[in-house]
Parts: C-alpha cells; sequence; structure tokens
C-alpha cells in the first residue's frame, strides 16, 4: 500500500467514526466541509496532490480517492435523513399545542339600552298597525313651533328654549312632534305613524335632564277616532312594556296643537301606587303628553277637520328605560362608561 493508500484509510476510518457521533444537521455540514469540501476538505487536498504522484499510482490513488468519497457521501446523506427525522420530531414535541386549554373570549358589541328600549317600543306599536318613521333633527322654526300652533310670541316656547343653528329660523329640534306635520303633508289618511329620535334643549343637567334626549311621537289620523282610541292604544302600550296590570290615568293639559290635550300617568311600577320614592309617593309616574290633533294643525297641512280627525302622543325614551332597568340617573346613557353599558349585554 502507497503512503497515499494508507493515509486514505486512515482519513476514511476517521471520517466515518466522527460521523456516529454527529448529532445536528449543523454538525453535519461542517463535517462534510471539512472532509468533502472542494476548497479546504481533507479529501480534495489528497486529490489535488495526485499530480505529484507516477502515473500507474496516480489512477490507482484517484480510484481509491473516489471510492472513498462515494462512499463518505452516501453516508452523510444517509445520516442527514436521521438527523431530520430526529430534529422533525424534537420539534413536533417543543410545539404541541394543548387544544383543550380554554379560548380567550372575543368580547361582542351590543346595542345600547336607549337603543333596545326604542326597538322595543317601535315593535309594539307596530304590532297595533303604527309605522316608524324618522324626522330631521335639525329643523326650521317653521316645523318646530308654527306649524304646531305655536306663533314667533307663544308662552308655549319658554318650555322649550333650544340650540339655533340660524337665530329665529333653525334649530335644533326640541320635540319629535314637527314629523306630525312633516309625514301628514306627505300621506292621505288614514295614518298611524311612530317617530322615535333626538330631541335638544337648553336645559340644566341633573339626574332627570338632558340637554340631549329622545321621544317618540305617536299619530293616528281617521275618519272616526275618539280620545278612548287614544287611551286604548296607550294603555295597550303600558301593558306591553310594563306588565298587564298596569294602570293609566288621563290628566287634563295643555298643548298648543292638541285640543283637547291631556298627560297621562302610569301606577309605578315599583310600589304599585302606594307611594314610594321613584314616585315621589305620589303612586303615579308621569309617562307623557297627549291629545286630539288641533284642528288648526290639520288645516295647515290641508286636512279638511269636517271630515279627518285624530290623536298624537308624545313619550320620553330615556323615561321608559330608566323605568324598565331601574337607572336612577338619566346622564348614565350618555356617559359611555362601560361598567354601565356592559350590563345590558
Ligand atoms: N311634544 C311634547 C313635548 O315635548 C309632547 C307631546 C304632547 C306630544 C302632546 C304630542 C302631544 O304629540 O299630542 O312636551
Amino acid at each position: 500500500m502507497t503512503e497515499e493508500e494508507q493515509q486514505l484509510a486512515a482519513l476514511r476510518e476517521r471520517a466515518v467514526a466522527e460521523l456516529a457521533t454527529i448529532e445536528t444537521t449543523d454538525g453535519l455540514d461542517e463535517w462534510r466541509l471539512r472532509y468533502l469540501g472542494r476548497e479546504r476538505g481533507e479529501l480534495s487536498a489528497i486529490l489535488k496532490g495526485l499530480g505529484r504522484l507516477p502515473g500507474d499510482q496516480r489512477k490507482q490513488v484517484g480510484q481509491a480517492a473516489n471510492l472513498v468519497k462515494v462512499e463518505l457521501e452516501g453516508l452523510a446523506e444517509t445520516r442527514r435523513g436521521e438527523l431530520r427525522a430526529q430534529e422533525r420530531a424534537a420539534a413536533l414535541e417543543r410545539e404541541q399545542l394543548d387544544v383543550t386549554l380554554p379560548g380567550r373570549p372575543i368580547t361582542r358589541g351590543h346595542m345600547h339600552p336607549l337603543t333596545r328600549t326604542t326597538r322595543q317600543i317601535a315593535e309594539i306599536f307596530e304590532r297595533m298597525g303604527f309605522q316608524t318613521f324618522q324626522g330631521p333633527e335639525v329643523e326650521t322654526d317653521y316645523y318646530n313651533f308654527q306649524a304646531l300652533n305655536i306663533p314667533q310670541d307663544h308662552p308655549a316656547r319658554d318650555m322649550q328654549d333650544t340650540f339655533w343653528v340660524l337665530p329665529g329660523q333653525i334649530l335644533l329640534r326640541t320635540q319629535t312632534s314637527p314629523n306630525q306635520i312633516r309625514i301628514m303633508e306627505r300621506m292621505r289618511p288614514p295614518v298611524r305613524a311612530i317617530v322615535p329620535g333626538k330631541v335638544y334643549r337648553s336645559e340644566a343637567t341633573d339626574a332627570s335632564h338632558e340637554a340631549v334626549f329622545h321621544q317618540v311621537e305617536g299619530l293616528l289620523i281617521d275618519e272616526t277616532c275618539t280620545m278612548s282610541d287614544l287611551r286604548g292604544v296607550v294603555e295597550r302600550f303600558a301593558h306591553e312594556m310594563f306588565g298587564a296590570n298596569r294602570k293609566i290615568r288621563f290628566r287634563p293639559s295643555y298643548f298648543p296643537f292638541t285640543e283637547p290635550s291631556a298627560e297621562f300617568d302610569m301606577d309605578c311600577i315599583n310600589c304599585d301606587g302606594a307611594g314610594c320614592r321613584i314616585c315621589k309617593y305620589s303612586g303615579w309616574l308621569e309617562m307623557g303628553g297627549s291629545g286630539m290633533v288641533h284642528p288648526k294643525v290639520l288645516r295647515g297641512v290641508g286636512y279638511d277637520p269636517a271630515i279627518y280627525r285624530g290623536f298624537a302622543f308624545g313619550l320620553g325614551i330615556e323615561r321608559i328605560a330608566m323605568l324598565r332597568y331601574g337607572v336612577e340617573d338619566i346622564r348614565l346613557f350618555s356617559e359611555n362608561d362601560l361598567r354601565f353599558l356592559s350590563q345590558f349585554r
């Protein structure tokens, strides 16, 4: 055996022995460079040195070196396969998912209590044949006051001071009642409409007053219609909203756009009329205003009061929501405090 052949045999033995101790593919790459690398590999060094040998030896050693090269490469690939499989198994072990862990809940949004109440109110009236409309919050003096028989200098305006967009002409509506006019201008009787929405008043804020709040307007116009129909509709509403035992009472009142006018109360849902803090010891809760639509208002929209008559009413939505949910401060509805709002999930 020539010196080169002995060198080759020793190299092969060393390489094979080392290969068995390699535990990572990185280690294997490094091993490969060391023995089989083109530039600095030990085997390449031997191959490069072949030129110095006499012709017959050159061929013999060359063939032997090639055999070693092929063998080592084969062994390296086999080892690589084993190491890859090991590494994959280890990664799987590390990345194991515990699918039995409870998920993190996604908190879903929900309706604002006033929206919910508004929809409940609308549903009740819809079952009685009323249709739900919307109207503009920025209103003209004409619709908000004049067409409702509240002329420029009428004292009824004092209770409804508001925010003016164009003083004397354009304002933020103080009531949903202007929609009575807007609806009658657009439809012929019979009319059964409700209009929920925001209203605005320049109001000192306290636990039961806000400068922005919500009303729902009701309007029914037909050839035959009496105050007892009004009473029936209001009573039915109270029963559906607050339970079949609720009682309603009407008190005479004054509104420029109705004649006669009445305010209606419901017996206190907290004390059933006995008297408590909620009803200020009267046994009754104020619910809204109402009346038979004034003939002047009917004439103003081109309805003949000799043929048509009707009733109208207005309810405060916050008031209803406060009673339904036992909320004692109206300001909670607009403060956007999640501790309050998330109770209405
Ligand atoms: N708009 C009135 C207010 O805000 C409430 C009202 C009273 C509405 C009588 C009506 C009605 O439709 O007939 O105080």
